[in-house]
Order: C-alpha cells, then sequence, then structure tokens
C-alpha cells in the first residue's frame, strides 16, 4: 500500500548541475536520480554551489551551533556540504537544502543520512539545521515530516531515528512533533563529544511507520506519482 501526506510531492530530477563540490566522485560513480520533495511551503532540493555561501553564515552562526562543541569554520562548512551532496549523488536521498517556496533560495538542510557511529550504523537517522532567521515557523517540522514520509513510503524503511543533544529543546520538539518516541535505553554519550562535555550526553528517538501514521492522524492516501527525469 502507498502512504503518503497529501501535501507531499516526491519527484525525481538528475538534472541538476553538478558544480565543483562533485568533483571529489570518483570517475564513473554511478549518478542515481535524486529525489526532490515538495510540501506546502517548502522544497527539499540537491544542493547548489551558490547554496555554500548561507551555510558558512549559518555554520558561524553560535546560535545555530549553541547545541554542538563548536561553530565550523567556512572551509569546515564547505566539507561538511560536500559530504552531504555525495551522499545524496550515491543514494538519491540525504540531507536535501531546504528552499522556501517563492521565498529564500536556502534556509538550511532537512533529511535522512546513515549514522557513522556504532552502535547506529545500520539505521537512518532524521537530521536538520536552519539559519535562525527561518527558526519559529514550523519549516524544520515540516520538512521532517515529508522526510519521515518519503522513508517509510519510498524507501519502504520500518524505523527512524534521531539523537540530539540532552539540553536540546527546540530540536527535541521537532521529533516529538514529527511522532518520535524518546527510547531511553538508547540515549548515549556522542563519541565525537569531548569527555566530560556538557552536550556530550545525547538522547534518542525513534519512529516506526505505524506510530508515525498515527501521529499524523492522516488517512492512507495514493502517493503523488514520481516524475522520471522531472526537472526542478
Ligand atoms: C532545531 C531546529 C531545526 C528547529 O527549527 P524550527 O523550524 O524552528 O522548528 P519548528 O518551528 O518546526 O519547531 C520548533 C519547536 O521547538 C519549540 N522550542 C523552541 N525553543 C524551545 C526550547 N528552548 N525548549 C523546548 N522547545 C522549544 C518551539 O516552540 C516549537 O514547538 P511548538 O511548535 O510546539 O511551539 C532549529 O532550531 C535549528 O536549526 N537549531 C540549530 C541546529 C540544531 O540544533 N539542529 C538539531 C541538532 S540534532
Amino acid at each position: 500500500m502507498h502512504w503518503a501526506l497529501p501535501f507531499l510531492h516526491v519527484t525525481y530530477t538528475d538534472a541538476v548541475p553538478r558544480g565543483p563540490m562533485a568533483v571529489g566522485l570518483p570517475p564513473g560513480t554511478p549518478r542515481v536520480p535524486v529525489a526532490q520533495l515538495r510540501t506546502e511551503r517548502l522544497l527539499l532540493r540537491d544542493w547548489r554551489d551558490d547554496d555554500l555561501p548561507a551555510f558558512q553564515r549559518l555554520n558561524l552562526d553560535r546560535e545555530v551551533r549553541r547545541y554542538f562543541p563548536a561553530v565550523l569554520t567556512p572551509y569546515e562548512s564547505d566539507a561538511f556540504a560536500k559530504t552531504i551532496r555525495e551522499g545524496l549523488a550515491r543514494d538519491g536521498w540525504g540531507l536535501w537544502a531546504v528552499e522556501v517556496l517563492g521565498g529564500a533560495p536556502f534556509i538550511g538542510f532537512v533529511g535522512l543520512a546513515r549514522p557513522t557511529f556504532e552502535p547506529f550504523t545500520n539505521s537512518v537517522e532524521l537530521g536538520y539545521r536552519l539559519a535562525r532567521d527561518a527558526w519559529g515557523r514550523g519549516y524544520a517540522t515540516e520538512a521532517a515530516i515529508a522526510a519521515a514520509a518519503f522513508a517509510f513510503t519510498s524507501l519502504g524503511l520500518t524505523e527512524l531515528l534521531a539523537f540530539t543533544a540532552t539540553t536540546n529543546g527546540p530540536s527535541r520538539r521537532v521529533m516529538e512533533k514529527v511522532g518520535m518516541r524518546h527510547d531511553p535505553a538508547s540515549d548515549f554519550l556522542h563519541p565525537r563529544v569531548p569527555d566530560g562535555h556538557p552536550l556530550q550526553p545525547h538522547v534518542c528517538y525513534r519512529l516506526d511507520f505505524e506510530a508515525f501514521q498515527r501521529a499524523r492522524m492522516t488517512p492512507p492516501v495514493m502517493a503523488a506519482p514520481a516524475t522520471p527525469g522531472g526537472s526542478r
């Protein structure tokens, strides 16, 4: 059975221009079409080179990085974007760049990622990071719901995880609004945060498809047909 949110439209595009950031891909790397998700107010799309300056500003903002050990330098920000773009090119899904329809061309990223630390490497997590002037409008929740719907309906995943520093109230609130449940048994000390650092304790939230459907309280509808090779 297909199930999707009525407002979620998924298209797949392989027509995104790939600039210098794609250079790191080995020659001959097969390109899969990158899915693009459209919600009522947002477009979750592949990245463009002109997103990078705004991503640098976001990652230099101490408030955005309040629940991380440090800000990212522009070099680190570009390297992170490169890794994200390689993931999208490899998988066709990932941490999408978020654009406000008819508004800001880039407000940050929301999407899906494969955790790179144990014991979560066989899972897929929901992740989000938005520029401060985009906060408080429900954008993270709207985009995360679209990403979760895509994960369950298009990828056929059975569970999603999400992690954040225990003290990150806004992030935990987004997880709850998506329908996730805190799993205290899976809370952990983040292996990439220094021992003893106040941000080392992390919470783990989980979501399965049934819980997601219940949380959305939306009856099943047919998925919007994908448009192979559609352009943005
Ligand atoms: C987390 C983040 C993506 C949320 O983005 P957003 O678009 O503002 O999120 P939403 O508007 O969808 O929802 C935010 C919710 O958090 C709530 N909130 C805000 N500050 C809060 C706090 N200190 N404690 C608890 N909840 C808080 C808001 O009231 C809102 O809930 P509501 O709709 O019930 O009122 C954004 O704050 C961000 O990018 N933060 C920096 C990066 C980060 O921490 N990312 C997550 C790392 S895992």
